[in-house]
């Protein structure tokens, strides 16, 4: 099992029973996107539709509690993402929030972009923290992040910091997102031999870079790996595993996903999001959406935080008119944010004979 299998999910059998059951548990996890502000600006960004242009961010006081609440109703564990970049919102803030969820019961974690990582606060609290650092050089950098040079040699300065500094178990990652050139470029290679070179990063991880219409209007769409492309990206992954991975350094991929891109119509087999319960995002906009791919669309919002608490939201006959009404075939991105889980709970409702082991 790594970070980044579906199987964990069967950690919280629970909330799958009472899923199979019939009822909505609160969601195991829940990614809290502050502010819409980021200090990049990655051409590729999924959330290119929002980042910098819809300039919201959740008021310090209503962030309070809504963490309080979630943390009320058993939710397990507390993701500060974005939407923009999280720390943009405030160093300050962002620890006092965090501190707030882990006395409310929450686990919590971080996804970055690196730039303003700098507080030793941050790896006491956070049980992982991801910086997306996309990058092995200068040129890499700027292509993915559309910052130059100094920011990228910024946010490696800081990542190494941050691994020499951390003696509080923080699991502390670097993300890499692939495109459809990453093969012929060599950078499976180059971003594990250059991540190696980081004394206490404990993983690199490489997901595919999608650029979905459906989730974003503004983009067009393509540099989705074909599914030749995908067989070879899992050979180059595998030889470069074994050249750089050393204990205490994992290198990693998101196995699943790029899997998925090379199916039919990415391995889209059913009609309804029914893996929704395990994860809710609240955006900085204020609003809960159905997942983090509709953020800002307005048919995947759930409600208004400013109006209603979460667990009116979650449990609303909206909430619900939402999720009968989303086609995931038609109306989202392929090799989503819970594409795994759900094919996981499909083979659990469709295993036989299930008192015999
Ligand atoms: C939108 S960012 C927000 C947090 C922070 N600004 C950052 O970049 O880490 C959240 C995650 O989405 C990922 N992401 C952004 N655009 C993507 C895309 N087109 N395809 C796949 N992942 C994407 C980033 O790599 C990051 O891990
Ligand atoms: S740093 Fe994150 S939020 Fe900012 S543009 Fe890049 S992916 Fe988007
Ligand atoms: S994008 Fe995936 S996780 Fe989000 S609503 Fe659609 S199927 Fe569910």
């Amino acid at each position: 099992m790594t970070p980044f299998t579906a199987d964990k999910m069967f950690l919280h059998a629970d909330r799958i029973a009472d899923w199979q059951a019939g009822k909505l548990p609160p969601p195991v996890t829940v990614e809290l996107d502050l502010t819409n502000l980021c200090n990049h600006a990655c051409p590729g960004c999924t959330f290119s539709h929002l980042v910098n242009v819809d300039k919201s961010s959740i008021p310090f006081d209503l962030a309070i509690r809504i963490v309080k609440e979630l943390g009320e109703i058993g939710v397990k564990g507390l993701t500060f993402s974005g939407g923009g970049e999280p720390l943009v919102y405030g160093e300050a803030r962002v620890i006092r929030l965090m501190a707030e969820a882990r006395a409310a019961g929450m686990a919590t974690a971080l996804i970055t972009n690196g730039s303003l990582l700098r507080s030793e606060r941050l790896l006491e609290l956070c049980k992982w923290i991801r910086v997306s650092l996309d990058g092995y050089d200068a040129e890499t950098f700027a292509k993915f992040h559309g910052r130059t040079e100094g920011e990228f040699e910024k946010v490696c300065q800081n990542l190494k910091t941050m691994a020499a500094m951390d003696k509080h178990g923080c699991t502390l990652g670097a993300g890499f997102l692939t495109d459809a050139g990453s093969l012929a470029r060599g950078d499976f290679d180059k971003m594990a031999s250059f991540c190696a070179g980081f004394p206490g990063l404990d993983y690199l991880q490489f997901r595919p870079l999608v650029l979905s219409m459906v989730a974003d209007p503004t983009m067009q769409g393509g540099g989705l790996p074909s599914t030749e492309d995908v067989a070879a990206i899992m050979v180059a992954y595998q030889e470069v595993r074994k050249r750089h991975q050393r204990p205490g350094y994992r290198v990693l991929m998101s196995s699943d996903k790029y899997l998925a891109l090379a199916e039919p119509n990415a391995g889209r087999t059913y009609d309804r999001c029914h893996a929704h319960f395990l994860q809710a995002i609240i955006c900085a906009d204020c609003k809960v959406y159905l997942c983090c791919h509709g953020q800002g669309l307005e048919r995947f919002c759930l409600g208004d935080l400013r109006e209603n608490g979460f667990a009116e939201i979650w449990r609303s006959d909206r909430a619900r008119e939402v999720y009968e009404r989303t086609n995931p075939q038609h109306d989202c991105p392929p090799a989503c944010r819970l594409h795994s889980q759900y094919r996981a709970l499909q083979q659990l409702q469709r295993s036989e004979h299930g008192s015999f082991i």
